[in-house]
């Protein structure tokens, strides 16, 4: 096979062969067309070009990770005759070849459930609760004098002091009106649900190792405050299913929202124009393509088998398709480039504050791993546009601006947030780091998860397949209760997914889960397949050494960040390794 000819790394206007990069930009431009027709107000991928296709590397080698697969659900389903799913334990026998989940122990307990909000597969959803927010008022109803709340827990105080955070999932929070328009789906045997609850939680200042922790105090299911619960129901298995209502809620908001949205989607256009409007040699591009590689042909793989009629996102998921696509259509409306900053979206949430919440790892980790993008990001750009005005006069970036901040009908890529054009490297700085931050980081922490919390079905299942407890009525017919207290094994089973669901819930998220093509920061595997060279003979030409010294400092950086986090994870109950830098990809290449 012939290599493709190496790229010179040039800005446009320093090209010498001005009508060749013209040329292949052409080209590029009829390859790479928007869509605006499948999921609008989305912009995807017309039809992903051959050059796009998934190496036979990545395809060899993701075969074999997934080869414990078809004998594990072999035996699975061998074992299902003897002994059908009649007690909770038995989700546990889904794994008989590939190993269980750390999570199917724990997952009953208050502290699992939790952390999950801060180190588990959507670390993205918490929030702080302001004390003049009215949502806070049903938490007065909450007992204030158990002895499990000790020392005594008194709302308002908490609430004033910054110490009460919120999870909601009502369809009523601006910033998650998607389960609105959820009313669920069917099945073979009836309907699916989609839980709607808000969770409570407290940061205890006592807790672990006294750096305090993360207690839930009350899970609200509709407006009145008779669909309130707390972790003192009479009956445990009653606070246990509001919390596996929460987890049901988690997983949906999970995959459309965190994962297929706000990684794979919105980066979608990104890769598109990037290929429109950048020639191959052009220095962001060399920059990009590795953290782009396979996300098209990803993405498309996942239009024709994930979301497509009778796929997974239908068959498991809580609403309809339709309905599913709501919620990222929803996702996409609250999206911008700029808010979803790695520090900014954590800062919005009120999260960013370690001295009142110190133990986040999800945030304590990824600051750490930013700062290492954004230290190459800002050395390399600032290589190559050591003055303003290099950044002004190159054509083919504030081309690239241009197209992806103009809406779709100016046949843009609709990236809300990215500026229209660039004047300082600082911004272009920002930009790209977020990008990279995205593309890498944000999707290995969403993706990577799936295998430890969400395969084991009965800690997050993808749907509920029950309603929540009757209403009781008085004489008078209004509601005073449900009948929570009367919650069995047997009504927690009939709310999981039944066993066909839950074999189908664990071999989609192990196959989304378990391979890694690259790692963050090394890019020769990448750059070997798209231009048949290592990245320091790209740019040989160039000042090869600083380059490469670019590159090493922040492969450097990354193994340090690594240390860190090693070490942050010897204080932590559970070890957080989804933002270990050896774990991260470069791209949303699975
Ligand atoms: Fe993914």
């Amino acid at each position: 096979m012939v290599n493709p000819p190496s790229p010179t790394p040039c800005l446009p206007q320093n090209e010498p062969d001005a009508n060749r990069r013209a040329d292949s930009l052409n080209l590029q431009r009829q390859a790479y067309r928007y869509d605006y027709q499948y999921l609008p107000p989305l912009v995807l991928m017309e039809s992903v070009p051959a050059a796009e296709n998934f190496s036979l590397q990545y395809i060899t080698e993701r075969l074999a990770a997934t080869a414990e697969l078809p004998a594990n659900m072999l035996a699975v389903k061998v074992k299902s005759f003897l002994d059908p799913l009649d007690e909770l334990q038995d989700y546990e026998d889904f794994f008989a070849i590939i190993p269980l989940p750390k999570i199917a122990k724990v997952y009953q307990t208050n502290d699992a459930f939790a952390e999950q909000r801060l180190s588990g597969a959507n670390p993205l959803v918490l929030r702080l609760l302001n004390p003049g927010d009215a949502r806070a008022q049903v938490l007065n109803q909450i007992p204030s004098s158990k002895t499990d709340f000790e020392p005594l827990f008194q709302v308002n105080k908490e609430l004033e002091e910054g110490n009460i955070y919120i999870a909601d999932y009502t369809g009523t929070d601006i910033n998650y009106l998607g389960p609105s328009l959820v009313q669920g789906g069917t099945h073979a045997k009836g309907r699916k649900y989609l839980p709607k609850p808000r969770a409570f939680f407290w940061w205890r200042k006592s807790g672990i190792r006294d750096r305090g922790k993360l207690v839930p105090i009350a899970i609200q299911f509709g407006e009145k405050a008779e669909k309130l619960y707390t972790p003192f129901e009479k009956n445990p298995l009653a606070w246990l299913f509001a919390k596996i209502c929460v987890q049901v809620a988690d997983s949906n908001h999970h995959e459309m929202n965190s994962h297929l949205c706000r990684t794979h989607f919105v980066m979608e256009p990104i890769a598109i124009g990037t290929a429109r409007q950048l020639a191959e040699n052009h220095p962001l591009s060399l920059l990009l393509k590795p953290h782009l590689r396979f996300m098209l042909t990803n993405n498309h793989l996942g239009q024709e088998r994930l979301i497509n009629p009778n796929g997974p996102v239908d068959e498991l998921l809580a609403g309809t398709l339709a309905e599913s696509m709501a919620l990222v259509k929803d996702a996409y409306e609250k999206w911008n480039l700029r808010d979803f900053a790695f520090p900014r979206e954590i800062s919005n949430r009120g999260m960013d504050d370690t001295e009142r919440l110190p133990h986040y790892p999800y945030r304590d980790d990824g600051i750490l791993v930013w700062q290492s993008i954004n230290q190459f990001v800002s050395d390399y750009l600032h290589y190559f546009y050591p003055n303003p005005q290099d950044i002004t006069n190159d054509q083919e970036l504030q081309a690239w601006a241009r197209e992806l901040s103009n809406s779709a009908a100016n046949q843009g890529g609709n990236v809300k947030g990215m500026p229209a054009n660039f004047t300082a490297v600082e911004d272009l700085i920002e930009v790209v780091t977020t990008i990279i931050f995205i593309c890498g980081p944000l999707h290995s922490a969403v993706n990577y998860g799936q295998y430890d919390y969400m395969t084991f079905a009965a800690n997050m299942p993808l749907a509920a397949y029950r309603d929540l407890p009757e209403a009781i009525q008085d004489t008078t017919g209004s509601i005073i209760g449900d009948a929570r207290g009367s919650i069995t094994e047997k009504d927690i089973l009939q709310l999981l997914p039944p066993y066909k669901k839950a074999a189908d819930q664990l071999q989609s998220l192990f196959t989304l889960s378990d391979y890694r093509y690259d790692r963050l920061g090394y890019y020769d595997k990448a750059f070997q397949e798209l231009y048949g060279r290592k990245f320091e003979e790209v740019f040989a030409e160039r000042d090869q050494a600083t380059i490469t010294g670019f590159l090493r400092q922040f492969q450097q950086n990354l193994n340090m960040n690594e240390q860190e986090i090693d070490a942050n994870n010897q204080k932590r109950v559970v070890p957080y390794t989804y933002l270990k830098p050896s774990l991260i990809l470069n791209s949303i290449s699975i």
